[in-house]
């Protein structure tokens, strides 16, 4: 199967005879990220286009000339030359929704909780190049020692879910909160309500945990760690999933009359001082533009056109799309639940497009499709391009550190305390190295 940007590429050069009716949820999927480098700042073409991206993003500047212009296969040798130069001083990190031609250099790729946990166990990595979103390059800085530098290649790969809840209005949040609630510990010694942070979140979020006795999660322990948070909180407010709170809060048996969702636009969240009163889990409202995509109706489809189809699907879908399906769980759980399936599975994922495609490509013996049948990456997963990983290898090279992600001490010491109590309910890493399969996409001709 081909990679997503070749795929892209193909249906740019049939436009609409593509005979494979497949089709691209916006035309400038066919654009290289550097041509939105310039212009006012976007998430990028993909699923999150649309999403309002805050005014102080961080901004990718101008990728030299040279790096937009070298064609794919001279940047993988200029990749690979400059890995090689730096060796052990080096570690690059990839998560799974990366294109193929980014993960394919990575030392480890993996799910946002093992990309966290890996990042300290490499002590002699001088740099630690981060292809993945600005949360994880964060995340990264914060568990790793002061002269190790973190490194995003494109600064603009962020994450619209993390930029839907900032630290004002989760601090105006919690401020209505301890009206409501007050701030005494019951018997038990528990809080009225206490913080969980998606790891998607910025690093001021993970130290607002941090600070009020709260922790991190990822969508791989979310379960875990509520179940942490319910020893020590009679609630929980949790930021910024919808989707993933509601999806493990339910699997905990929590009624859904007991996780209202906060609108930070609304007094109270949009709430009576009642509905509060009786909640366990109050519910950020953000989400992800990439998993709110799939719907029961393309589910009702998969298992029309294949009966047997297995539905798997990541818990920052809907809850409806969770309930219709097989079953949930992070980008490791999906790939380890198609790599033990029996040959002759069809699996119906529903995840970021890449990932998808690449466990397509490693298991010829099965049949694994995506549920939503537009091709839509990631939008910002998307800025990350092999342009942007040879530039800052090559800097490296010449000792030149670029595109640093420093969180500022006073920040990263109590976040560190939020992630610290996440990573200390997980056990050692998992992370999976690059495999064979990542082989390079086949060339795309007219
Ligand atoms: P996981 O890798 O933890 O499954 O999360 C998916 C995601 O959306 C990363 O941004
Ligand atoms: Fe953010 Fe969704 Fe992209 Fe993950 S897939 S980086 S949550 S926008």
């Amino acid at each position: 199967m081909a990679s997503v940007a070749s795929t892209i590429q193909l249906i740019q050069l049939n436009g609409q005879r593509n005979s494979q009716s497949e089709s691209i949820c916006d035309p400038d999927l066919t654009h290289e990220p550097w041509d939105f480098d310039a212009l006012a700042p976007t998430y990028g073409p993909g699923a999150s286009v649309l999403d309002p991206i805050p005014s102080n993003a961080p901004r990718q500047g101008t990728l030299p000339r040279e790096y937009r212009e070298l064609p794919p296969e001279v940047l993988e040798a200029r990749i690979r030359a400059a890995k090689e130069t730096l060796g052990d001083r080096l570690l690059i990190l990839g998560h799974f929704y990366q294109r193929d031609e980014v993960v394919r250099h990575a030392d480890y790729v993996g799910d946002s909780l093992q990309l966290a946990q890996v990042t300290s166990t490499r002590p002699s990595a001088e740099a630690i190049v981060f292809c993945g979103v600005h949360f994880m390059a964060e995340t990264a800085d914060i568990l790793t020692r002061p002269d190790q530098a973190v490194i995003l290649p494109n600064l603009a790969a962020g994450c619209s879910m993390a930029d839907m809840a900032d630290l004002d209005s989760v601090e105006q949040c919690w401020e209505q909160l301890e009206e409501v609630y007050g701030t005494e510990l019951d018997v038990q010694g528990r809080q009225p309500i206490l913080p969980v942070t998606y790891i998607n979140s910025s690093a001021a979020l993970k130290a607002f945990c941090g600070r009020h006795g709260g922790v991190v999660c990822t969508s791989s322990n979310a379960r875990t760690v509520l179940d942490w948070a319910f020893e020590r909180g009679q609630r929980v407010l949790f930021f910024p999933d919808q989707h993933l709170g509601r999806n493990t809060a339910k699997a905990m048996g929590i009624p859904l009359r007991q996780m209202p969702t906060w609108d930070p636009r609304k007094r109270l969240g949009g709430n009576t001082p009642e509905t509060l009163r009786d909640a366990r889990v109050l519910l950020w409202h953000g989400f992800c533009s990439v998993h709110k995509r799939f719907s029961v109706e393309q589910i009702s489809h998969a298992r029309a056109a294949h009966p047997g189809v297995r539905v798997i699907v990541h818990p920052e879908c809907p809850m409806d799309v969770v309930d219709a399906a097989d079953e949930a769980g992070s980008t490791d759980y999906i790939r380890k639940a198609i790599e033990a399936a029996p040959a002759g599975t069809t699996f119906a994922v529903g995840t970021e497009i890449n990932l998808v495609r690449r466990l397509a490509t490693q298991h010829p013996d099965k049949t694994i499709f995506s549920l939503d049948p537009v091709i839509c990456p990631c939008s910002t997963m998307y800025r990350i391009h092999p342009g942007y990983l040879a530039w800052v290898l090559e800097a490296l090279v010449r000792g030149e550190v670029l595109n640093r992600i420093v969180v500022p001490d006073r920040v990263a010491q109590n976040a560190r305390i939020a992630l610290g109590r996440m990573l200390a309910l997980n056990s050692a890493p998992t992370v999976q190295a690059p495999e064979p399969a990542f082989a390079a996409p086949e060339p795309v001709t007219a």
